[in-house]
């Protein structure tokens, strides 16, 4: 009965901050550690969830494994910020500690009404034949601070195998709406829209994407994370799709993280979209989660890696945690492409900068007076038509290269798996104006042409390889500004 699963849910909590006090000193040496990003304080992170800025403060939740570097049986663990810069850990917000989630509290989303939080979420159960099932979990909060566990709300639809899960939620008019990534019996990819009057009780209306749903014939057997949001006027859907094919510069990594922009018609429930674009051009990048603030920015934060790919092979897990968030990104919709921009907020870490005014680059590399460093912010603006290629080092490990005749953007880095393999990862781009850089101790993020491209990816430098130069095949002015960061 309740008491005894209340008695499990103590236990996990005392487990849990046991191994957070157990590992501190073994993880805080980490010399990886990073300096500016969300990050677990022992085991493994994953999705950020529940995502919300609620009575004035933002919180952040997140997939946390505490007693492992592995997937496995998750906790929601929570960060709360007033400003989106400085987080602070707060109490587990939940434990996989009932019936309805004993193999772990898997994603889900944050929506405020009548003044209190409800987070919604999936409760993951596997029998003794590894069969799985899936259950939609309502729980409230007065506070933001103490969490209940409301119940189920929603079982599973037919039509659905297990892989029914993340549910975001929102408000649209006079109705919540619930939306789901799943899998079909046909074994393809799909969201499902439930609606709601009440966030109790919810109907559900079937699938909005998917194959044969809409434009996609097949688009990948199973979607992640789905969020659906109003942005410019259009609904932009992003998922993550798992099952797509390589294609040309396309789909490199094991699983994708994207967007759909059109329009919800959400009295014939139907979805009229376009094509598939990549949020991110680099290597580690899924579930991303957005949320609306109070000064009507849609924000969204991203996981900074990606399931089952060489997760055994970060460097970061001697030390006892894998994973981070990446950094808080404004959404804007231009000519129907999703931009991301750094927060605003962001530049209050900037320390001590400098600032090189048309700077001539040339074949031989040059470094700058003030450009170096493992945490550091850096923006290239180019002064006029780019027509040779340009590249910039970066600690010895990852080099960013514009090209102006394949019109191709490239970020390469050296593999994590081996220290030497050079791995690459490309989009196109019709002209280069600017590179924004946000480096942390084993992070790049890269800002092109104001958000219109971003690279994100794990680096992992030696503490002194901290050189940073520029290099052009033919002559090449820029502005390079450079900012210590806090
Ligand atoms: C995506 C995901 C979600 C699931 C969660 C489990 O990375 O697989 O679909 O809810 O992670 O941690």
């Amino acid at each position: 009965g309740a008491r005894i699963m209340s008695d499990l849910d103590q236990q996990l909590r005392k487990q849990a901050y046991e191994e957070v006090n157990k590992q501190k000193e073994v993880v805080e040496s980490d010399p990886y550690r990073l300096a500016y990003h969300v990050m677990p304080p022992v085991g493994l992170l994953n999705d950020p969830n529940g995502f919300i800025q609620y009575d004035g403060v933002y919180h952040l939740f997140y997939q946390w494994n505490p007693f492992k570097t592995e997937h496995g049986a998750k906790f929601w663990g929570h960060y709360t910020s007033k400003d989106l810069v400085h987080w602070e850990h707060q109490d587990i917000t939940l434990t996989p500690s009932d019936w309805f989630d004993k193999n772990g509290c898997y994603s889900g989303s944050a929506i405020e009404h009548d003044g209190k939080m409800y987070l919604f979420y999936t409760g993951n159960v596997k029998d003794e034949n590894n069969n799985r099932e899936t259950y939609q979990v309502m729980v409230e909060s007065k506070d933001g601070v103490h969490f209940e566990k409301k119940g189920v709300v929603v079982h599973l639809p037919e039509g659905y195998t297990p892989h029914f899960r993340d549910p975001k939620v929102w408000k649209h008019e006079e109705f919540f709406y619930m939306i789901i990534g799943a899998q079909s019996h046909d074994e393809t990819g799909k969201a499902v829209l439930l609606r709601s009057d009440d966030l109790e009780n919810w109907e559900h209306l079937g699938a909005i994407a998917g194959a044969h749903v809409g434009p996609f014939e097949d688009f990948g057997y199973m979607w992640e994370c789905p969020d659906l949001f109003e942005l410019n006027g259009q609904d932009v859907l992003v998922f993550s799709p798992q099952g797509l094919e390589p294609n040309g510069i396309y789909y490199q990594n094991l699983y994708q993280a994207g967007y759909v922009v059109g329009n919800v018609d959400y009295d014939s429930v139907q979805y009229k979209h376009g094509d598939f674009v990549e949020l991110d051009r680099g290597f580690e990048f899924y579930a991303p989660q957005t949320t609306e603030d109070d000064k009507g920015r849609r924000i969204m934060i991203g996981w900074l890696g990606l399931p089952e790919e060489r997760e055994d092979a970060h460097p970061t897990i001697e030390h006892k945690w894998i994973h981070a968030m990446t950094l808080p990104r404004e959404l804007k919709l231009i000519d129907g492409k999703v931009y991301q921009l750094p927060v605003e907020e962001l530049e209050q870490l900037r320390g001590e900068g400098v600032k090189h005014e048309a700077v001539e680059l040339g074949e031989k590399a040059q470094a700058l007076e003030g450009v170096e460093g493992d945490v550091l912010e850096i923006n290239v603006e180019t002064l006029e038509t780019v027509t040779n290629e340009i590249t910039i080092h970066i600690r010895n490990h990852a080099n960013l290269v514009y090209n102006p005749i394949d019109k191709l953007f490239k970020l390469d880095r050296i593999s994590y798996v081996d220290g030497e393999t050079v791995e690459e990862r490309f989009c196109h781009l019709q002209q280069l104006k600017s590179v924004r850089i946000f480096l942390d101790t084993s992070s790049i993020e890269v800002f092109i042409n104001g958000g219109e491209e971003v690279f994100t990816a794990r680096i992992y430098p030696d503490v002194n390889e901290n050189g940073i130069s520029f290099a052009a095949e033919g002559e090449e002015k820029v502005t390079i500004e450079a900012w210590k960061l806090k």
